[in-house]
């Protein structure tokens, strides 16, 4: 039989088992076509067959609407770092409702928000809230623009940065305009030299450069050998601003990734975890910058009706509050712990499994080359990874599809214990699969 029919046999036969326990999800989503399209409004949590829908979390743990309950590791993209139904930041949005939920002028806990975001991350003198992280790339890229008064934004291959034209990810996608593509140039993640040269050759048109702390959603890639540095230096020397993107990597240290590897951006991008669960996303930098927002210098235009609205503020405070160092520290620990576990089985069974990532935030790939940038990302086997990730839910796994497992602080060694074991069960049921159908993929993994 050839490798396609073989991988469309097995695959149906994974995808037929997961309907089977799904039924009452399946019967939603048939419900759901009838008033959205394909009957999903989030591109980003697609798979085959379809997705599960869920019926209440709590803490590490949630239940999906056929009963069954899974351990979970997506923590909506990252988002959930306390986990779900935190006790305080409930109690804090339940007394907030009481009060009033959308206003037409702030309440003083925002000052606060704002005041725990500039206390954390070294870098941010003032903070613009929106309420997603697009809004915020977008208002990032405008206040950019009109600081230096160029037009031209650079941008590395596989970076995500949300919704917004100038810097959707793949840059062809369909319905944006080339004119939003041709002010932004495009180079290799963690290649700094080709970063180099672009930024010295455009240096009179370049606005800024923007950038992911680590790539997140091309697979959990961290910077190498000084990468952030080496941006935050070049950008310095050529007058064009240097705009970190921490929408992910925020929650890998009290100050983000910047302050794990020590650079000062102009501009932080922030989304996820300062909203505690609620709509969210905010700029953050330098004051000189962040002042052409000020109502009185009249310069940046930025409105949204629900920006820092009082629900999300009082979940952003109430969250974190609750985040210490000591937690982020212990959770980065389970999440090299998870790494480790993960690697050791690969290289028993003799697959060529990968695991990327840092701390808390960690990304499964299968492939036979070292996978270090969105190229070799998005050239990783992705059939097998769904019919793993497929074996995973089977077992109470939940993480997102693309491989992403992200620690939360409800979680202790013993749930991530208990993932690495599936991983293990997993990859021994698929191994006979993997030697026929992908051979090449049998081996001692890469070293990343
Ligand atoms: C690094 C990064 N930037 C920006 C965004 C966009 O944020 P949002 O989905 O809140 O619009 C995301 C979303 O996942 C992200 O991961």
């Amino acid at each position: 039989m050839s490798r396609e029919k073989l991988l469309a046999e097995i695959t149906k036969k994974y995808e037929q088992a997961y309907e089977r326990r799904t039924s009452k999800s399946r019967a939603i989503l048939e419900r759901a076509r009838r008033y959205m399209p394909g009957g999903d409004t989030r591109i980003s949590i697609w798979f085959q067959p379809y997705p599960i829908w869920i019926d209440k979390a709590q803490g590490c743990r949630f239940t999906d609407v056929d009963g069954h309950e899974y351990i979970d590791f997506h923590n909506c993209y990252t988002t959930m770092i306390l986990g779900h139904a935190n006790p305080k930041v409930v109690d804090a949005v339940r007394e907030q409702a009481a009060r009033g939920t959308a206003l037409g002028a702030l309440i003083p806990t925002v000052v606060r928000w704002a005041e725990l975001i500039c206390d954390m991350v070294e870098s941010v003198d003032k903070v613009r809230f929106t309420n997603s992280g697009s809004e915020a790339v977008m208002m990032a890229l405008r206040v950019a623009r009109g600081f230096t008064g160029k037009d031209m934004i650079l941008k590395t291959d596989g970076c995500y940065h949300g919704s917004y034209d100038p810097v959707v990810y793949p840059s062809d996608a369909t319905g944006i305009p080339r004119s939003a593509q041709g002010d932004s140039l495009i180079v290799p993640y963690n290649d700094k030299a080709a970063a180099e040269k672009a930024i010295v050759e455009n240096r009179d048109r370049l606005a800024a450069v923007i950038v992911e702390g680590a790539m997140g959603a091309t697979g959990m890639i961290p910077p190498r050998d000084g990468y952030l540095e080496f941006l935050r230096e070049v950008t310095a020397e050529n007058g064009v601003l240097f705009i970190l993107d921490e929408v992910i990597s925020l929650r890998l240290a009290i100050g983000g990734i910047q302050r794990i590897y020590g650079v000062r951006p102009d501009l932080t991008i922030m989304a996820k975890i300062i909203g505690g669960g609620y709509p969210v996303g905010a700029v953050g930098g330098r004051e000189d910058i962040m002042q052409l927002f000020s109502p009185e210098a009249r310069k940046v235009f930025h409105a949204g009706t629900l920006n820092a609205n009082p629900i999300t503020a009082t979940a952003g405070v109430a969250t974190l509050e609750q985040l210490t160092a000591e937690e982020i520290e212990r959770i980065n620990g389970l999440g090299q712990s998870f790494a480790e576990g993960v690697r050791a089985i690969f290289a028993r069974l003799n697959i060529k499994g990968q695991v990327t990532g840092i701390g808390s935030l960690q990304n499964i790939h299968f492939s036979d080359k070292p996978v270090v940038d969105g190229k070799s990302a998005q050239e990783a086997n992705k059939d097998l990874l769904h019919l793993f990730y497929l074996a995973m839910l089977e077992r109470g796994i939940f993480s997102a599809a693309r491989g992403l497992y992200a620690m939360s602080t409800p979680m202790t060694q013993k749930e991530v214990d208990t993932a690495v074991r599936a991983v293990e069960d997993v990859i021994t049921e698929l191994k006979p699969v993997i030697e026929d159908i992908w051979p090449e993929l049998v081996g001692q993994p890469a070293m990343v």
